[in-house]
């Protein structure tokens, strides 16, 4: 599998593990996790994408359970992980309303909770997860500066962040930000064309892509666009959820997707995306199929 070079020190992997939905269903003590992680690296994914959020604030300690059963896992991977939602669930139940905060006592508290929840001395790469309204960019800059020069975080980036939040921060910050993470997916396409995708193309910034099959969605339904895409898979002898990622793969702005399956089997056939070399007439293909219509 191509590697991404985020920075000079920092490689994602081209595919990433999301830990999203580590906590749902029934099949998601340590051993299983432990098998998703090395199933995921036998196939060159290195790279898994977490929140402080996710399952209610406790997916990163069932990352850390594994990562702590077996040490030589850390060296192998790159953590990416996010703060900045305060909802109320878990450690949070208490607050009155869901709120962001980007303030640098926040960040510095969840930082450390997720270190100690993933059982790490580093972060490789730390996002804020939504765009904060409230934000103050500056006190926000310098939170995240000073994590990096503490060595607790390698690097920083945004999530959900449209070109302007984005300017903003880097505007209180001394190092870069180095990657978005957005929705986009065959079943979400605008970006491609409201000016997100080009803003990082032309930042040479790599765009994270989340649900990469809507949620399930693609998966699922039964189109025009699905048709096609199995279509597609049959050409290649893959199934549709390779087609959907390898659609990302396919365009010239370092698009990683974040693959978010609980399912080893969906694991290895989402895997298989790196199998098809998808060309500019089947992209719009698939494109136009999504946008449903045909381009102007
Ligand atoms: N930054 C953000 O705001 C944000 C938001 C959302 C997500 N994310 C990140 O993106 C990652 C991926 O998101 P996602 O989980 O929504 O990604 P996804 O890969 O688009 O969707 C995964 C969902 O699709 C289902 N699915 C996959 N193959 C299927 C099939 N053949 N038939 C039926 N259902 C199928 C999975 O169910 P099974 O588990 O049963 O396979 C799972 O529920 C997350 O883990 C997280 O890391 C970030």
């Amino acid at each position: 599998m191509n590697r991404i070079k985020i920075n000079d020190t920092l490689e994602f992997s081209q595919i990433i593990y999301g830990m999203w939905r580590l906590a749902d269903g029934e099949n998601n003590g340590v051993k299983s996790v432990k098998d998703k992680i090395n199933l995921c690296l036998e196939q060159g994914i290195t790279t898994f994408d977490q929140a402080d959020i996710y399952g209610d604030y406790s997916a990163e300690e069932m990352f850390g359970l594994a990562l702590k059963e077996d040490k030589s896992l850390r060296n192998k991977i790159e953590i990416v992980t996010k703060c900045g939602i305060v909802a109320p669930c878990g450690k949070y139940a208490d607050v009155p309303v869901k709120y962001y905060d980007t303030s640098k006592k926040h960040i510095d508290a969840s930082v450390n909770s997720s270190l100690k929840n993933m059982n790490i001395d580093h972060i490789d790469m730390l996002l804020i997860h939504r765009p904060d309204p409230y934000m103050d960019h500056n006190e926000t800059g310098h939170a995240l500066d000073a994590l990096i020069k503490s060595g607790k975080v390698g690097a920083v980036g945004v999530s959900n962040f449209k070109p302007y939040d984005w300017e903003l921060l880097q505007s209180g910050m001394v190092n870069k930000l180095y990657t978005n993470q957005i929705e986009l997916s065959l079943q979400s396409v605008d970006a491609f064309s409201n000016g997100d995708v080009a803003f990082h193309q032309k930042n040479a910034s790599p765009i994270m892509a989340w649900s990469p099959l809507g949620g399930g969605k693609l998966m699922t339904g039964n189109s025009e666009l699905t048709e096609k895409m199995d279509q597609i898979g049959l050409q290649h002898n893959v199934d549709r959820s390779a087609v959907a990622i390898s659609f990302l793969l396919s365009h010239p702005a370092n698009i990683i997707p974040i693959m978010g399956t609980n399912n080893i089997d969906r694991i290895l056939r989402i895997s298989d995306a790196l199998k098809v070399k998808m060309d500019r007439i089947t992209w719009f293909d698939l494109y136009t199929a999504a946008l449903g219509r045909e381009v102007a």
